[in-house]
């Protein structure tokens, strides 16, 4: 009885395993870490740009450039030089959605 418990907790585990994770809802939580100086949901209220309603593709190509240091920055390239490139996807994807400021 108990082995049937047991493979029945792993069969829901690997059913609701992070394979089936929404994109949309890992983007917002790896953007969640720029929150503190970008503001929240890119809504920046300090001297940092504003990353909410950016073009896609221009926060990926800053990202790059940040970490092959193409483009100067103060922190940025130790920000940008944590992420894989899909995860970079994921976040400039979640960042263009949010409306301007
Ligand atoms: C400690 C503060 C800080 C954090 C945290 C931070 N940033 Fe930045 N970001 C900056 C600053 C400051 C700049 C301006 C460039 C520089 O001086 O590094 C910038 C610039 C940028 C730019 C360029 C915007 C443009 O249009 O030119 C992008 C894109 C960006 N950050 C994305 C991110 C992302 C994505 C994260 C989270 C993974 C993040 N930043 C976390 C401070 C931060």
């Amino acid at each position: 009885m108990r082995c049937i418990l047991y493979y029945l907790s792993l069969l829901c585990c690997l059913i609701t395993s992070p394979v089936s994770a929404d994109n949309s809802r890992n983007g917002e939580l790896l953007a969640s870490t720029c929150a503190a100086c970008h503001g929240t949901r890119g809504h920046s209220v300090g001297g940092t740009p504003s990353l909410a309603g950016l073009d896609e593709l221009h926060i990926i190509k800053q990202m790059k450039e940040f970490t092959s240091a193409l483009r100067p920055s103060t922190v940025m390239f130790h920000h940008a030089s944590g992420y894989t490139t899909k995860e970079i996807e994921l976040m400039a994807t979640y960042f263009s959605r949010q409306i301007k400021p």
